[in-house]
């Protein structure tokens, strides 16, 4: 996204926090290890779903972090307040395998804790073999909610279903 807006509003607050700094850096080294077949797609989930589309949740409190929503005023009281998305823990592997929409509002918004949580799960991850186990497993549909999920909302996802064709 090369939007002045959305970097310097979006992506500079962040990137002073030295926690999510460390965090960028733990996903580049993931990168360094996403040569093989399928790896930069599932780099990619990571990086919308954080950097881009995260939330955060502290003392009971939902917030955004991610500089794609921050940059969206209609985003903001949608990942936040409206029923229609899923919002589902954090969790590194089941994020990975998870579809994405460039084109619209989420169906789904995953939420850390801490961003030092967010760390440790990327940093304690050996990205290598994480690719080779997450390649035979297939994707997960956008607005799938899994039985190992720990579900913070359970959208209605009407916002989607309006969206689509004859609906
Ligand atoms: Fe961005």
């Amino acid at each position: 996204m090369p939007d002045i807006f959305h970097d310097v509003f979006g992506h500079v607050p962040l990137l002073a926090n030295p926690v999510f700094a460390d965090y960028m850096q733990a996903y580049g080294v993931g990168g360094q290890r996403a040569a093989g077949l399928g790896a930069i797609e599932k780099l990619a989930r990571l990086y919308w779903y954080t950097v881009e589309f995260g939330l955060i949740r502290t003392g009971g409190d939902l917030r955004i972090y991610g500089a794609g929503i921050v940059s969206s005023f209609g985003e903001s009281v949608f990942a936040l307040d409206d029923p229609s998305p899923n919002r589902l823990g954090f969790d590194l592997k089941r994020l990975m395998r998870t579809q994405y929409r460039i084109d619209d509002y989420q169906q789904t918004y995953f939420v850390i804790d801490s961003f030092e949580d967010l760390l440790r799960q990327t940093q304690e991850i050996d990205f290598g073999p994480l690719y080779a186990e997450l390649e035979g497993q297939g994707t997960i549909e956008i607005e799938t909610i899994l039985p190992g999920d720990t579900v913070i909302t359970r959208g209605t996802q009407a916002y989607a279903r309006s969206k689509l064709v004859g609906a």
